[in-house]
Protein backbone atom coordinates (compact mmCIF):
# COMPACT_ATOMS: atom_id res chain seq x y z
CA UNK A 1 0.00 0.00 0.00
CA UNK A 2 1.26 3.57 -0.64
CA UNK A 3 1.49 5.90 2.29
CA UNK A 4 -2.04 7.30 2.11
CA UNK A 5 -4.14 4.29 1.39
CA UNK A 6 -5.66 2.06 3.38
CA UNK A 7 -5.44 -2.02 2.81
CA UNK A 8 -9.03 -2.30 4.35
CA UNK A 9 -10.16 0.30 1.98
CA UNK A 10 -8.53 -1.32 -1.17
CA UNK A 11 -10.05 -4.71 0.28
CA UNK A 12 -13.92 -3.11 0.24
CA UNK A 13 -13.57 -1.88 -2.84
CA UNK A 14 -11.91 -4.91 -4.45
CA UNK A 15 -15.25 -6.48 -3.21
CA UNK A 16 -17.25 -3.71 -4.75
CA UNK A 17 -15.76 -3.88 -8.25
CA UNK A 18 -16.06 -7.63 -8.79
CA UNK A 19 -19.46 -7.26 -7.28
CA UNK A 20 -20.48 -4.98 -9.74
CA UNK A 21 -18.62 -6.37 -12.08
CA UNK A 22 -20.79 -10.06 -11.66
CA UNK A 23 -24.07 -8.71 -11.14
CA UNK A 24 -24.17 -6.96 -14.60
CA UNK A 25 -23.08 -10.15 -16.17
CA UNK A 26 -26.24 -11.41 -13.80
CA UNK A 27 -28.71 -9.32 -15.55
CA UNK A 28 -27.70 -10.52 -18.96
CA UNK A 29 -28.43 -14.28 -18.46
CA UNK A 30 -32.43 -13.90 -19.98
CA UNK A 31 -30.77 -12.73 -22.77
CA UNK A 32 -29.92 -13.92 -26.22
CA UNK A 33 -26.79 -12.55 -28.14
CA UNK A 34 -29.69 -11.17 -30.70
CA UNK A 35 -31.34 -9.26 -27.92
CA UNK A 36 -28.19 -8.33 -26.84
CA UNK A 37 -27.54 -5.71 -30.28
CA UNK A 38 -31.24 -4.12 -29.70
CA UNK A 39 -31.07 -0.35 -29.58
CA UNK A 40 -34.93 0.45 -29.86
CA UNK A 41 -34.70 4.10 -29.03
CA UNK A 42 -32.57 7.07 -29.65
CA UNK A 43 -31.75 7.30 -25.42
CA UNK A 44 -31.19 3.59 -25.20
CA UNK A 45 -28.12 1.54 -26.05
CA UNK A 46 -27.15 -2.37 -26.43
CA UNK A 47 -26.62 -4.66 -23.82
CA UNK A 48 -23.55 -5.78 -25.34
CA UNK A 49 -22.73 -1.81 -26.14
CA UNK A 50 -23.20 -1.72 -22.22
CA UNK A 51 -20.68 -4.88 -21.27
CA UNK A 52 -18.15 -3.29 -23.40
CA UNK A 53 -18.43 0.38 -22.40
CA UNK A 54 -18.29 -0.16 -18.27
CA UNK A 55 -15.61 -2.42 -19.01
CA UNK A 56 -13.97 0.49 -21.08
CA UNK A 57 -14.28 2.60 -18.48
CA UNK A 58 -11.80 0.56 -16.08
CA UNK A 59 -9.27 0.38 -18.92
CA UNK A 60 -9.19 4.09 -19.63
CA UNK A 61 -9.26 5.91 -16.19
CA UNK A 62 -7.66 3.32 -13.94
CA UNK A 63 -5.64 0.26 -16.24
CA UNK A 64 -4.11 2.98 -18.60
CA UNK A 65 -3.00 5.00 -15.96
CA UNK A 66 -2.58 3.25 -12.61
CA UNK A 67 -1.07 -0.50 -14.17
CA UNK A 68 2.17 -0.18 -15.34
CA UNK A 69 2.52 -2.50 -18.60
CA UNK A 70 -1.23 -2.39 -19.23
CA UNK A 71 -1.52 -4.51 -22.85
CA UNK A 72 -5.05 -2.84 -24.32
CA UNK A 73 -7.35 -5.43 -25.30
CA UNK A 74 -7.83 -3.91 -28.55
CA UNK A 75 -6.76 -0.37 -29.45
CA UNK A 76 -9.87 0.35 -31.58
CA UNK A 77 -12.00 -0.64 -28.66
CA UNK A 78 -10.24 2.55 -26.47
CA UNK A 79 -12.65 4.89 -29.30
CA UNK A 80 -15.12 2.33 -30.32
CA UNK A 81 -16.49 2.49 -26.43
CA UNK A 82 -15.99 5.89 -25.49
CA UNK A 83 -19.81 7.48 -24.88
CA UNK A 84 -19.23 10.93 -24.80
CA UNK A 85 -15.68 12.41 -23.27
CA UNK A 86 -14.88 14.42 -25.73
CA UNK A 87 -11.50 14.88 -24.28
CA UNK A 88 -10.39 11.44 -23.97
CA UNK A 89 -10.99 10.45 -27.57
CA UNK A 90 -13.45 10.69 -30.92
CA UNK A 91 -16.04 8.62 -30.50
CA UNK A 92 -18.72 7.42 -32.44
CA UNK A 93 -22.44 8.68 -32.77
CA UNK A 94 -24.58 6.95 -30.19
CA UNK A 95 -27.20 5.74 -32.62
CA UNK A 96 -24.67 3.85 -34.21
CA UNK A 97 -24.52 1.30 -31.00
CA UNK A 98 -27.01 -1.18 -32.58
CA UNK A 99 -24.73 -1.15 -36.00
CA UNK A 100 -22.07 -3.05 -34.12
CA UNK A 101 -22.46 -6.32 -34.97
CA UNK A 102 -18.70 -6.71 -34.35
CA UNK A 103 -17.01 -6.92 -32.19
CA UNK A 104 -19.09 -10.21 -31.58
CA UNK A 105 -20.46 -10.97 -28.24
CA UNK A 106 -17.46 -13.70 -27.31
CA UNK A 107 -15.03 -11.00 -27.46
CA UNK A 108 -16.70 -8.41 -25.39
CA UNK A 109 -16.94 -11.13 -22.81
CA UNK A 110 -13.08 -11.59 -23.63
CA UNK A 111 -12.46 -8.01 -23.27
CA UNK A 112 -14.12 -8.08 -20.13
CA UNK A 113 -12.56 -10.86 -18.49
CA UNK A 114 -8.60 -9.50 -19.86
CA UNK A 115 -9.75 -6.24 -17.92
CA UNK A 116 -11.01 -7.55 -15.10
CA UNK A 117 -7.72 -9.95 -14.57
CA UNK A 118 -5.46 -6.99 -15.14
CA UNK A 119 -7.31 -4.96 -12.22
CA UNK A 120 -6.69 -7.92 -10.07
CA UNK A 121 -3.31 -7.51 -10.80
CA UNK A 122 -3.94 -4.10 -9.87
CA UNK A 123 -5.74 -5.30 -6.56
CA UNK A 124 -2.76 -7.26 -5.75
CA UNK A 125 -0.27 -3.98 -5.46
CA UNK A 126 -0.06 -0.69 -3.70
CA UNK A 127 -2.61 1.09 -5.61
CA UNK A 128 -2.58 4.98 -5.61
CA UNK A 129 -5.45 7.27 -3.90
CA UNK A 130 -6.78 8.44 -6.89
CA UNK A 131 -6.87 4.52 -8.55
CA UNK A 132 -9.03 3.83 -5.85
CA UNK A 133 -11.45 7.16 -6.50
CA UNK A 134 -11.26 5.72 -9.97
CA UNK A 135 -12.42 2.60 -8.88
CA UNK A 136 -15.38 3.47 -6.76
CA UNK A 137 -16.36 5.78 -9.56
CA UNK A 138 -16.07 2.71 -11.74
CA UNK A 139 -17.96 0.90 -9.44
CA UNK A 140 -20.80 3.04 -9.80
CA UNK A 141 -20.75 4.04 -12.93
CA UNK A 142 -21.57 0.16 -13.79
CA UNK A 143 -24.29 0.24 -11.54
CA UNK A 144 -25.75 2.96 -13.42
CA UNK A 145 -25.70 1.07 -16.03
CA UNK A 146 -27.08 -1.77 -14.87
CA UNK A 147 -30.15 0.04 -14.47
CA UNK A 148 -29.79 1.44 -18.25
CA UNK A 149 -29.64 -2.13 -19.48
CA UNK A 150 -32.50 -2.86 -17.99
CA UNK A 151 -34.44 0.14 -19.04
CA UNK A 152 -33.27 -0.56 -22.57
CA UNK A 153 -34.10 -4.08 -22.63
CA UNK A 154 -37.57 -3.16 -21.50
CA UNK A 155 -37.95 -0.62 -24.19
CA UNK A 156 -36.36 -3.62 -26.52
CA UNK A 157 -38.53 -5.76 -25.62
CA UNK A 158 -41.88 -3.52 -25.80
CA UNK A 159 -41.02 -2.51 -29.20
CA UNK A 160 -41.01 -6.61 -30.36
CA UNK A 161 -44.23 -7.53 -31.72
CA UNK A 162 -43.90 -10.75 -29.68
CA UNK A 163 -43.52 -8.08 -26.12
CA UNK A 164 -41.25 -11.01 -24.44
CA UNK A 165 -40.79 -11.16 -21.17
CA UNK A 166 -37.59 -10.92 -19.51
CA UNK A 167 -38.79 -12.54 -16.45
CA UNK A 168 -41.54 -14.31 -15.46
CA UNK A 169 -44.41 -12.50 -13.54
CA UNK A 170 -45.35 -13.05 -9.91
CA UNK A 171 -47.40 -11.65 -7.92
CA UNK A 172 -48.53 -7.86 -8.81
CA UNK A 173 -51.00 -6.52 -6.64
CA UNK A 174 -54.77 -5.42 -7.31
CA UNK A 175 -56.44 -2.41 -6.75
CA UNK A 176 -57.76 -3.15 -3.25
CA UNK A 177 -54.85 -2.73 -1.67
CA UNK A 178 -54.04 0.74 -2.24
CA UNK A 179 -53.00 2.93 0.77
CA UNK A 180 -54.85 6.20 0.73
CA UNK A 181 -53.22 8.47 -0.60
CA UNK A 182 -52.25 11.92 2.00
CA UNK A 183 -49.41 14.33 2.50
CA UNK A 184 -47.33 14.55 5.01
CA UNK A 185 -46.17 18.19 6.69
CA UNK A 186 -42.90 19.17 6.92
CA UNK A 187 -41.53 22.66 8.85
CA UNK A 188 -39.56 24.64 6.45
CA UNK A 189 -36.40 26.70 7.39
CA UNK A 190 -32.35 26.70 6.84
CA UNK A 191 -31.54 23.26 5.87
CA UNK A 192 -28.55 21.87 4.66
CA UNK A 193 -28.63 19.58 1.09
CA UNK A 194 -25.80 17.90 -0.63
CA UNK A 195 -23.51 15.37 0.58
CA UNK A 196 -21.58 15.00 3.54
CA UNK A 197 -19.29 12.97 4.76
CA UNK A 198 -15.93 10.60 3.40
CA UNK A 199 -18.43 8.02 1.78
CA UNK A 200 -18.77 8.19 -1.95
CA UNK A 201 -20.60 10.54 -4.06
CA UNK A 202 -20.80 12.03 -7.54
CA UNK A 203 -19.21 15.42 -8.08
CA UNK A 204 -22.98 16.90 -8.76
CA UNK A 205 -23.85 16.14 -4.46
CA UNK A 206 -21.33 18.73 -3.66
CA UNK A 207 -20.79 21.04 -2.28
CA UNK A 208 -22.93 21.12 0.72
CA UNK A 209 -24.75 24.20 1.54
CA UNK A 210 -27.84 26.20 2.74
CA UNK A 211 -31.22 26.20 1.14
CA UNK A 212 -34.50 28.08 2.37
CA UNK A 213 -37.63 25.20 2.55
CA UNK A 214 -41.04 27.20 2.61
CA UNK A 215 -42.99 24.56 5.08
CA UNK A 216 -44.36 22.39 2.60
CA UNK A 217 -45.88 18.60 2.53
CA UNK A 218 -44.90 15.45 0.64
CA UNK A 219 -47.09 12.36 -0.42
CA UNK A 220 -46.58 9.55 1.71
CA UNK A 221 -46.57 7.19 -1.80
CA UNK A 222 -46.35 7.56 -5.40
CA UNK A 223 -49.37 7.93 -7.43
CA UNK A 224 -50.28 4.53 -8.82
CA UNK A 225 -51.34 3.55 -12.18
CA UNK A 226 -55.13 3.22 -11.39
CA UNK A 227 -54.90 6.69 -10.53
CA UNK A 228 -52.88 8.16 -13.65
CA UNK A 229 -56.12 6.12 -15.52
CA UNK A 230 -58.59 8.63 -14.13
CA UNK A 231 -56.53 11.59 -15.30
CA UNK A 232 -56.77 9.72 -18.71
CA UNK A 233 -60.05 9.26 -18.34
CA UNK A 234 -60.89 12.86 -17.55
CA UNK A 235 -59.42 13.98 -21.26
CA UNK A 236 -55.88 14.95 -19.05
CA UNK A 237 -54.15 14.82 -22.02
CA UNK A 238 -56.53 16.72 -24.44
CA UNK A 239 -56.57 19.74 -21.54
CA UNK A 240 -53.68 22.24 -22.35
CA UNK A 241 -54.94 24.16 -19.07
CA UNK A 242 -53.10 21.61 -17.57
CA UNK A 243 -49.72 21.41 -19.48
CA UNK A 244 -46.40 23.18 -19.62
CA UNK A 245 -45.96 24.95 -23.02
CA UNK A 246 -43.46 22.77 -23.92
CA UNK A 247 -45.54 19.56 -22.48
CA UNK A 248 -48.13 20.69 -24.65
CA UNK A 249 -46.44 20.74 -27.77
CA UNK A 250 -44.56 17.39 -26.37
CA UNK A 251 -48.24 15.80 -26.18
CA UNK A 252 -49.24 16.35 -29.89
CA UNK A 253 -45.38 16.10 -31.97
CA UNK A 254 -45.65 12.81 -29.87
CA UNK A 255 -48.98 11.82 -30.01
CA UNK A 256 -49.15 10.85 -26.26
CA UNK A 257 -52.43 10.46 -24.74
CA UNK A 258 -50.84 7.56 -21.93
CA UNK A 259 -47.63 7.05 -20.40
CA UNK A 260 -44.84 4.84 -22.32
CA UNK A 261 -45.69 1.14 -22.11
CA UNK A 262 -49.30 1.66 -22.14
CA UNK A 263 -52.04 -0.30 -24.61
CA UNK A 264 -54.83 0.07 -25.48
CA UNK A 265 -57.50 -2.61 -27.01
CA UNK A 266 -61.33 -2.63 -27.53
CA UNK A 267 -61.52 0.19 -24.55
CA UNK A 268 -58.79 -1.98 -21.91
CA UNK A 269 -55.40 -1.01 -21.26
CA UNK A 270 -52.63 -2.70 -20.74
CA UNK A 271 -48.97 -1.68 -19.38
CA UNK A 272 -45.55 -3.40 -20.64
CA UNK A 273 -42.97 -4.45 -17.76
CA UNK A 274 -40.21 -7.08 -17.58
CA UNK A 275 -42.55 -9.36 -16.65
CA UNK A 276 -44.34 -8.81 -19.61
CA UNK A 277 -47.77 -7.47 -20.59
CA UNK A 278 -50.02 -6.68 -17.81
CA UNK A 279 -53.64 -5.79 -17.82
CA UNK A 280 -54.36 -2.26 -16.25
CA UNK A 281 -56.64 -3.61 -13.70
CA UNK A 282 -53.85 -6.40 -11.95
CA UNK A 283 -51.14 -3.54 -11.69
CA UNK A 284 -53.92 -0.39 -10.85
CA UNK A 285 -52.33 -0.31 -7.36
CA UNK A 286 -48.79 0.16 -8.63
CA UNK A 287 -46.92 3.51 -8.81
CA UNK A 288 -47.28 4.75 -12.64
CA UNK A 289 -43.92 4.77 -14.53
CA UNK A 290 -42.63 5.52 -17.86
CA UNK A 291 -44.13 8.89 -17.32
CA UNK A 292 -42.12 12.33 -18.66
CA UNK A 293 -41.80 15.40 -16.28
CA UNK A 294 -44.33 17.10 -18.63
CA UNK A 295 -47.04 14.26 -17.70
CA UNK A 296 -45.79 14.35 -13.94
CA UNK A 297 -46.60 17.92 -13.61
CA UNK A 298 -49.62 17.52 -15.89
CA UNK A 299 -50.85 15.48 -13.69
CA UNK A 300 -50.04 17.13 -10.33
CA UNK A 301 -51.91 19.85 -11.38
CA UNK A 302 -54.87 18.13 -12.30
CA UNK A 303 -55.12 17.34 -8.91
CA UNK A 304 -54.44 20.48 -7.49
CA UNK A 305 -50.46 19.60 -6.25
CA UNK A 306 -47.70 20.15 -7.71
CA UNK A 307 -44.04 17.94 -7.52
CA UNK A 308 -41.10 18.54 -5.40
CA UNK A 309 -38.65 20.61 -5.38
CA UNK A 310 -35.52 18.16 -5.27
CA UNK A 311 -34.69 19.54 -1.60
CA UNK A 312 -37.82 19.17 -0.27
CA UNK A 313 -37.13 15.21 -1.13
CA UNK A 314 -34.22 15.60 0.10
CA UNK A 315 -35.24 17.17 3.28
CA UNK A 316 -37.92 14.35 3.59
CA UNK A 317 -35.50 11.38 2.89
CA UNK A 318 -32.63 12.79 4.91
CA UNK A 319 -32.07 10.16 7.66
CA UNK A 320 -34.23 7.43 6.38
CA UNK A 321 -32.80 4.14 5.83
CA UNK A 322 -32.31 3.42 1.88
CA UNK A 323 -35.21 0.87 1.61
CA UNK A 324 -37.55 0.09 -1.15
CA UNK A 325 -38.50 -1.68 -4.43
CA UNK A 326 -34.99 -1.51 -5.38
CA UNK A 327 -33.19 -3.61 -8.17
CA UNK A 328 -32.08 -6.27 -5.19
CA UNK A 329 -35.55 -7.26 -4.27
CA UNK A 330 -35.61 -9.25 -7.57
CA UNK A 331 -39.15 -7.58 -8.94
CA UNK A 332 -37.94 -5.44 -11.58
CA UNK A 333 -41.56 -3.40 -11.63
CA UNK A 334 -43.38 -1.09 -9.27
CA UNK A 335 -45.29 -3.07 -6.62
CA UNK A 336 -48.55 -2.52 -4.77
CA UNK A 337 -48.30 0.63 -2.77
CA UNK A 338 -50.44 -1.02 -0.46
CA UNK A 339 -47.58 -3.64 0.76
CA UNK A 340 -45.45 -1.32 1.89
CA UNK A 341 -46.79 -0.18 5.72
CA UNK A 342 -44.48 2.91 6.06
CA UNK A 343 -43.89 6.14 3.66
CA UNK A 344 -40.76 5.47 2.20
CA UNK A 345 -38.95 7.62 0.11
CA UNK A 346 -36.38 5.06 -1.81
CA UNK A 347 -37.38 2.31 -4.84
CA UNK A 348 -40.10 1.97 -7.39
CA UNK A 349 -39.38 4.89 -9.35
CA UNK A 350 -37.61 8.08 -9.34
CA UNK A 351 -39.23 10.86 -8.11
CA UNK A 352 -39.36 13.70 -11.46
CA UNK A 353 -38.97 17.08 -9.02
CA UNK A 354 -39.83 20.32 -10.18
CA UNK A 355 -35.76 21.45 -10.13
CA UNK A 356 -33.75 22.06 -12.86
CA UNK A 357 -30.29 20.05 -13.02
CA UNK A 358 -27.78 22.62 -12.50
CA UNK A 359 -24.42 23.26 -9.85
CA UNK A 360 -24.66 23.78 -6.57
CA UNK A 361 -23.33 26.95 -5.35
CA UNK A 362 -19.08 26.62 -5.73
CA UNK A 363 -19.79 23.50 -7.65
CA UNK A 364 -16.42 21.75 -9.15
CA UNK A 365 -16.15 18.75 -12.04
CA UNK A 366 -13.62 16.24 -11.64
CA UNK A 367 -10.43 17.42 -12.80
CA UNK A 368 -9.80 15.93 -16.55
CA UNK A 369 -11.81 13.90 -18.70
CA UNK A 370 -14.01 13.03 -15.94
CA UNK A 371 -15.29 16.62 -15.12
CA UNK A 372 -17.53 15.22 -18.65
CA UNK A 373 -18.89 12.46 -16.53
CA UNK A 374 -22.03 15.06 -14.93
CA UNK A 375 -20.92 18.64 -15.14
CA UNK A 376 -21.53 19.01 -19.30
CA UNK A 377 -25.17 18.35 -18.56
CA UNK A 378 -26.55 20.75 -16.79
CA UNK A 379 -28.73 22.75 -19.02
CA UNK A 380 -32.22 21.80 -20.06
CA UNK A 381 -32.15 18.93 -17.56
CA UNK A 382 -35.15 18.39 -14.33
CA UNK A 383 -33.62 16.47 -11.18
CA UNK A 384 -35.29 12.90 -10.44
CA UNK A 385 -34.73 11.52 -7.25
CA UNK A 386 -34.93 8.53 -5.07
CA UNK A 387 -33.58 5.31 -7.49
CA UNK A 388 -36.11 2.97 -9.05
CA UNK A 389 -37.41 -0.64 -9.39
CA UNK A 390 -33.95 -1.73 -11.04
CA UNK A 391 -31.64 0.57 -9.39
CA UNK A 392 -28.84 -1.59 -7.08
CA UNK A 393 -29.95 -0.78 -3.39
CA UNK A 394 -26.04 -0.25 -2.81
CA UNK A 395 -26.43 2.85 -5.23
CA UNK A 396 -28.78 5.41 -4.19
CA UNK A 397 -28.89 7.63 -1.23
CA UNK A 398 -30.52 10.89 -0.22
CA UNK A 399 -28.15 13.08 -1.75
CA UNK A 400 -28.06 11.29 -5.27
CA UNK A 401 -29.43 13.27 -8.51
CA UNK A 402 -30.33 12.02 -11.38
CA UNK A 403 -31.24 13.76 -14.18
CA UNK A 404 -33.03 13.74 -17.46
CA UNK A 405 -34.29 15.74 -20.46
CA UNK A 406 -38.21 16.47 -19.33
CA UNK A 407 -39.75 14.61 -22.52
CA UNK A 408 -37.65 11.53 -21.38
CA UNK A 409 -40.17 8.48 -20.88
CA UNK A 410 -38.50 5.31 -21.14
CA UNK A 411 -36.75 5.39 -17.42
CA UNK A 412 -38.39 3.95 -14.46
CA UNK A 413 -40.05 7.81 -13.54
CA UNK A 414 -43.02 8.37 -11.58
CA UNK A 415 -44.87 11.18 -9.61
CA UNK A 416 -44.88 12.38 -6.06
CA UNK A 417 -47.06 15.03 -4.92
CA UNK A 418 -46.17 17.85 -2.91
CA UNK A 419 -48.02 20.48 -1.80
FE1 LIG B 1 -21.22 5.48 -19.10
Amino acid sequence: MSATTSPILQTTLAKRFRDARRQTLELCTPLTPEDMMVQSCPEASPAKWHLAHTTWFFESFVLREFLPDYRLFNADFSWLFNSYYESFSPFPEKKLRASFARPALDEVLAYREHVDAAMEQLFERDAEPEALRRIELGANHEEQHQELLLTDILNAFFTNPLRPKYREQGSEGAREHVRPLHLQQFAGGLREAGHTGESFCFDNELPRHRVWLEPFALANRLVTCGEFAEFIADGGYSKPELWLSAGWAAVNANGWRAPLYWTERDGAWSVFTLRGELPLEQIASTPVSQVSHYEADAYARWVGKRLPTEFEWEAAAEGQPVEGNLLDSGNLMPVPVGEVRDAKCYGDCWVWTSSAYLGYPGFRPLDGTLGEYNGKFMSGQMVLRGGSCVTPAGHIRATYRNFFSPETRWQFSGIRLAS
